[in-house]
């Protein structure tokens, strides 16, 4: 699929953008080992949630929908997993490749997960390492990378595991694989990364103590069904957030936003480049905050980004660089290494595709130097990676000529109904099969 978007337009009106990636894996996981029944509300239909919910179903759990963003799950308990009949497929999708490698390295039954060109090229050393302390049996393809095959039968002790990076995906996995293991599992991690994971296993009654950068939790409990209300993302907000923020004129809410603080990076980064966002009518849903946000057109300034906004902002770097963009004078970003291993090197396709539009774009090896200036048309190869896609289709709204982004297809696994929302706020974009 391509995106051809033409220059201008407007971005005005209320909008929802679709539940929260990161919460809906996590609710199709935790509820599929939970005894009873777990409900969902604003389950995220993209294909990487879809790739989890398929393969809990190939593991013999009873899923029901989705249907309009609700779940019934039939849980099976902690040692009701089936083994599936071959590989589980996980498309796209890094968050079900590493969270299901900690969740299945202690079962009974062997699997072996496969992904997609760019997962393929992704990392998983990261996640087998601490795997194999615990006693785990893991085996990956050539570099560390996918396939990724998990030996069942072992019995997995607790560890204390110093994270070597910020990533909430490794966290995750060693405290899933820790369920399953003997005595205390702990992570203890660099910087705060998002923590869906401990709120929601104690909302599934599964006792997680967090003291600082630490989380800790017992082998051998159980978890309990629950209702989960899924919030939007705000991971898909961020295009909006940015696309409102750079176009004069523009006044857009953005309802029931999830505002978890080791997620909102992007609402501090762009108000330290001069961003107008009114976080509004704040509530708790289900254990997270969720908020409205109103974002109007401001004249955005070039900034040093704070180190510690990083990982609370890890996944709306691609959108803030068209931010960037679009500001007055220089921006620079340091210490985001991890964007290298992303669905797609994100520093460097980024900056692949600014300068194609005429921008100076200087990529380091843990960040990116951006010059504010105008950009004209260019083509893009987004490299398999829906965000690359989304934020050079919100830097139509201030390009001087028409933007082709070849290889949208991958949109789908976060964002389904992104070119219709984009299109309803006054985006001007057109996809083509
Ligand atoms: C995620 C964690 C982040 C993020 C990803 C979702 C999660 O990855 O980029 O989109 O749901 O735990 P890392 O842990 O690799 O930073």
């Amino acid at each position: 699929m391509e995106f051809t978007l033409q220059p201008g337009g407007r971005v005005n009106g209320r909008i929802r953008v679709p539940g929260d990636k990161s919460i809906s894996h996590r609710s199709v996981m935790f509820g599929a080992i939970a005894d009873g029944v777990t409900t969902v509300d604003g389950f995220l239909e993209g294909e990487d949630a879809l790739c989890t919910l398929k393969a809990f179903q190939a593991m013999g759990v009873n899923i029901e929908g989705p249907d309009n963003g609700r779940l019934v799950i039939h849980g099976v308990g902690r040692d009701g997993l089936k083994a599936p009949a071959g590989p589980l497929y996980v498309g796209n999708s890094g968050t079900s490749m590493r969270l299901l490698a900690g969740l299945l390295a202690g079962q009974s039954f062997d699997v072996t997960m496969t992904g997609d060109e760019s997962l393929n090229k992704r990392p998983m050393e990261r996640v087998a390492k601490p795997l194999r302390e615990m006693g785990a049996v893991v085996e990956t393809g050539e570099g560390g990378r996918p396939p990724l095959t998990l030996r069942g039968g072992q019995q997995l002790k607790g560890i204390d595991y110093v994270l070597p990076m910020a990533s909430a995906q490794v966290k995750s996995c060693v405290l899933l694989a820790g369920i399953y293991a003997d005595g205390t599992t702990s992570t203890l991690e660099p910087a705060p990364t998002r923590d869906h994971s401990e709120r929601m296993l104690q909302g599934f009654s599964y006792p997680v103590t967090v003291d600082g950068a630490k989380a800790s939790l017992q082998g051998g409990g159980r978890l309990k069904g629950v209702h989960i209300d899924v919030p939007a993302d705000i991971s898909s907000a961020a295009f909006f957030m940015v696309a409102a923020s750079i176009t004069p004129g523009a006044e857009l809410t953005l309802e029931h936003v999830g505002i978890n603080p080791t997620r909102i990076g992007v609402i501090n980064i762009l108000r330290a480049m001069g961003g107008n966002l009114d976080v509004e009518n704040e509530r708790l849903v289900g254990g997270e905050p969720v908020a409205d946000i109103t974002v109007r057109y401001a004249e955005l300034k070039g900034i040093d980004i704070p180190e510690d906004q990083v990982p609370l902002a890890i996944d709306e770097f691609p959108a803030l660089f068209i931010a960037a963009a679009c500001a007055k004078g220089r921006t620079v970003l340091t210490g985001a290494e991890e964007l290298r291993v992303k669905e797609s090197d994100r520093i460097q396709v980024m900056a692949d595709g600014l300068v194609a539009l005429g921008i100076d774009a200087q990529p380091t090896p843990d960040g990116i130097v951006i010059e504010g200036g105008e950009m004209g048309g260019a083509t893009i190869n987004p490299h398999h990676d829906h965000r690359i896609a989304m934020a050079f289709s919100v830097a139509s709204l201030r390009a001087h000529d028409t933007i082709l982004i070849h290889d949208c297809d991958n949109v789908a696994t976060s964002f389904p109904n992104f070119v219709e929302l984009a299109k309803q706020v006054g985006i001007q974009i057109e996809k083509r099969p």
